[in-house]
């Protein structure tokens, strides 16, 4: 979206995986709090989001949303006040359908009554989810399309004069990449993530192959960050690594007051999180992939390339590629940066690492010069041994 927001993939936190409904304006400053003590904050996580669940059932008599007060005693604009006193910024969550997901009113037909309350509020983020509208969750079906309905909530929040990323909640309904980098700085492609394995791979199947679609200002959007939810740590650093492999917004889920130190040390790995938020903004592409073995790569603007080696399946395996099939010529001898160890070594064109089952092995290449592979090309290879 041409906003000048999120020219790299949006970093912050929302309330939904670890909370559900439980949202208040104590978890959300309390939140902000710890981030800012942490380290997140310093490593770049922004946003503070807000996620369903922080209304009233009923409009005010000037058909405005009505924060509930006994959840945010202060309002949103107070909840906003103090997350901006720390150095952060405030999300909020709306539906583009009659109500929301939990059954709270929502923005279909109020658009911007409801984009000036958030700009009034100062606001600096929305979620928009996709309940109750086009027949999804019993809406009668017939109304007008997820295209519209989100494009007139862009042109409220434009017409606010307010930056506020934008954020799709689509589910992946509608090919919502094929439009969603005109109307949204995100949009999501799959349904629902949750702290499993499966769902975590799943997701990964189904957004690594959009690559194309994603750039500055309009990202690809797997779901927000299990990390510290359930997984173990071997998975969890498996979803930071391909999050950021595949240049995803990078929310956390977790409970971030009780974040363990595993949790907290995968959260702001500062050269994980460089690969993310890296400013050519291209998503990682998977150059190889077979029996369960892949090998994505992802040119940087300085030229390195970042390579993921991501075992799916439970036994250690070596996974296998070469400078050549990610992309890179022209040198006698390249460095490799292990970007969990930070150990390097160098090769004159073997890349090549064991792998536990279910983890991943993340490489900083350079040396020579970049150009054709790790932008679709499919003659890596790999092999299980
Ligand atoms: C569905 C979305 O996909 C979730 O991320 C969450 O926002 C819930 N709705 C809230 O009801």
């Amino acid at each position: 979206l041409g906003n000048n927001l999120a020219l790299t993939p949006q970093m912050g936190f929302n309330d939904w995986n670890a909370y559900g409904c439980n949202v208040s304006e104590s978890l959300i400053k309390s939140t902000a709090l710890a981030m800012h003590d942490n380290g997140m904050q310093a490593a770049g996580y922004q946003y503070v989001n807000i996620d369903d669940c922080w209304l009233t059932h009923n409009r005010d008599s000037s058909g405005r949303l009505v924060p509930d007060p006994a959840k945010f005693p202060d309002g949103i604009s107070g909840t906003a006040a103090y997350v901006h006193s720390l150095g952060l910024k405030l999300g909020i969550y709306e539906d583009a359908g009659t109500m929301t997901c939990a059954g709270y009113p929502g923005s279909l037909g109020h658009e911007q009554t409801d984009a000036d309350s958030f700009a009034a509020w100062g606001v600096d983020y929305l979620k928009y989810d996709n309940c109750y509208a086009d027949g999804v969750n019993q809406s009668g079906g017939g109304g007008p399309s997820a295209q519209s309905r989100y494009t007139t909530m862009r042109d409220a929040l434009a017409k606010t004069g307010r930056p506020i990323v934008y954020s799709l909640c689509s589910w992946g309904r509608d090919n919502v990449w094929t439009w969603g980098a005109g109307v949204g700085n995100s949009w999501r492609t799959t349904g629902d993530i949750n702290a499993s394995w499966g769902s975590m791979l799943s997701i990964f199947h189904s957004n690594v192959g959009l690559a194309s679609y994603a750039g500055p200002g309009g990202w690809n959007d797997p779901d927000m960050l299990e990390i510290g939810n359930g997984m173990s740590a071997t998975e969890d650093r498996s979803e930071f690594s391909l999050w950021a492999e595949m240049a995803a917004p990078l929310i956390s889920g977790t409970n971030i007051a009780n974040a363990s130190s595993t949790t907290l040390g995968i959260l702001t790995n500062s050269r994980v999180i460089a690969v993310d938020q890296d400013p050519l903004g291209k998503q990682g592409v998977e150059v190889a992939s077979s029996g369960g073995l892949d090998v994505l790569a992802k040119p940087l603007a300085d030229g390195d390339v970042s390579v993921a080696l991501f075992n799916e399946n439970s036994g250690t395996a070596t996974i296998s590629t070469t400078v050549g099939a990610i992309g890179k010529t022209g040198a006698s001898s390249y460095t490799l940066t292990d970007l969990w160890t930070g150990a390097t070594s160098t090769t004159t064109g073997a890349i090549s690492a064991s792998v536990p089952g279910h983890g991943t092995v993340m490489l900083r290449v350079t040396g020579g010069t970049t150009g054709g592979g790790g932008g679709g090309s499919t003659t890596g290879e790999v092999h299980a041994v």
